[in-house]
């Protein structure tokens, strides 16, 4: 029967839309390493400096923050700058790779 090879691809379609929800830790650690490291660290920010810590953060909060950071309702030169090139799949990977370190 014809129909039946269509099964498995339809499936793998799903399978591969539902995935593709999901956070990906590692487009996030890439864009934490390249990018916020500088100044946040991965672990913890340089000692003595003025950044605050994200690693083991609430991801929710996270995600607030930067989305409140991209649309200037939080004022900060720097951040308004990096968050308002950020997309919400960049701040969704990027705030899921921070919540999982361990600070
Ligand atoms: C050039 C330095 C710099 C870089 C790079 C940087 N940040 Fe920041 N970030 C700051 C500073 C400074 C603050 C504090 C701003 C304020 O007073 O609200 C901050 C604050 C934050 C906060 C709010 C934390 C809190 O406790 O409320 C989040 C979340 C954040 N940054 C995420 C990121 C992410 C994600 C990246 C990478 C895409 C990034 N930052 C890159 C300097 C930086």
């Amino acid at each position: 029967m014809k129909v039946s090879i269509y099964v498995p691809v339809l499936l793998a379609g799903v399978l591969f839309a539902s995935n593709s929800q999901a956070a990906n830790l590692y487009a996030g650690e890439s864009m934490a390493e390249e990018v916020c490291s500088q100044c946040h660290g991965i672990k913890k920010p340089a000692e003595g400096s003025p950044f605050p810590s994200l690693a083991g953060r609430d991801v929710a909060y996270l995600r607030q923050a930067l989305k409140d950071y991209r649309d200037k309702t939080r004022v900060s030169d720097i951040m308004n700058s990096i968050a308002g090139s950020l997309s919400d799949t960049d701040i969704k990977n990027v705030t899921a790779y921070y919540g999982k370190q361990k600070p």
